[in-house]
């Protein structure tokens, strides 16, 4: 079997599309698969893209159409996950919590991104080789809840870093040359952070091109060995 496809799911954000575009430049004859909500540019006679809107029923369509990609590809790197839109801002305090807001937040965060790994996971066997990456955030660490706030954003993040665990556990048996990452890209310059960038600190606020750079390297060099890497932009483990 062949490892040369890319698989981009959440093609439509920043981080995304740079990472898109970074893969491209490292792995010029490798096959992009992107997936998102919208249509995307087609940036190369071998990228292809299909538009999904993350309902159970067209993920599983998506990914029954990529069987065979899915079992050969060298990444697959879910983007998925919001912040904030014209109603809701994150919590500052407990009575800020919003049903409307939690569902909303959750479906984004936590049920698209495990319904793509319930299809995909499905879909990889003993000869797949294969890093499989979900966009996390520091914020999800329940160790380094120092700061409070952001209810939503935080539990939906941290509940899919338990999914990619438990997930992790089944893969080492079934698909044991596949490894999950969960990565925290730092503080990015997309329209997630816009609201929140005033506050960081100076060199802090990266690129979405920086993003990608760090994220191509570290998934290119992970070592497979059955374990989900929780890990931030610099590569270092942040605490469960
Ligand atoms: N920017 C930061 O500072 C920062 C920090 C920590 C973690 N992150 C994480 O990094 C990831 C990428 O974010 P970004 O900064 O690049 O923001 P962005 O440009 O706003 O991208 C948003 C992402 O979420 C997807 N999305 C948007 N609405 C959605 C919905 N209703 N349901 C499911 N998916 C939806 C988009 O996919 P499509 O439009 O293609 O469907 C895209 O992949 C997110 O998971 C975010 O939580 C970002």
């Amino acid at each position: 079997m062949t490892d040369n496809t890319i698989i981009i799911i959440g093609a439509g954000g920043s981080i995304a599309n740079a990472f898109l575009r970074e893969q491209h430049n490292r792995f010029p004859a490798h096959n992009l698969i992107t997936i998102s909500r919208n249509v995307h540019d087609k940036i190369a006679d071998n990228h292809q893209h299909f538009q999904c809107d993350n309902s159970e029923q067209q993920i599983q369509a998506v990914t029954q159409s990529l069987s065979t990609v899915v079992k050969t590809a060298q990444s697959i790197t879910v983007f998925n996950g919001q912040l904030h839109n014209e109603a809701f801002s994150p919590e500052k305090r407990l009575e800020d919590i919003n049903e409307h807001y939690l569902s909303w937040i959750l479906k984004a965060n936590t049920i698209t991104p495990m319904l793509w790994l319930k299809y995909i996971g499905q879909r990889l066997g003993p000869k797949s080789r294969c890093v499989i990456t979900f966009l996390s955030a520091r914020v999800a660490s329940i160790d380094d809840n120092e700061l409070g706030g952001w209810y939503a954003y935080r539990a939906s993040k941290a509940a899919l870093n338990m999914a990619v665990k438990t997930a992790s556990i089944e893969l080492a048996r079934r698909a044991k040359y596949c490894k999950c990452v969960l990565f925290h890209p730092g503080t990015t310059d997309t329209n997630l952070s816009k609201p929140f960038q005033k506050n960081v600190p100076e060199g802090k606020l990266f690129t979405p091109n920086f993003v990608a750079q760090q994220l191509s390297t570290l998934i290119t060099t992970r070592d497979i060995n059955g374990q989900v890497d929780y890990i931030d932009w610099q590569g270092k483990a942040i605490n469960w």
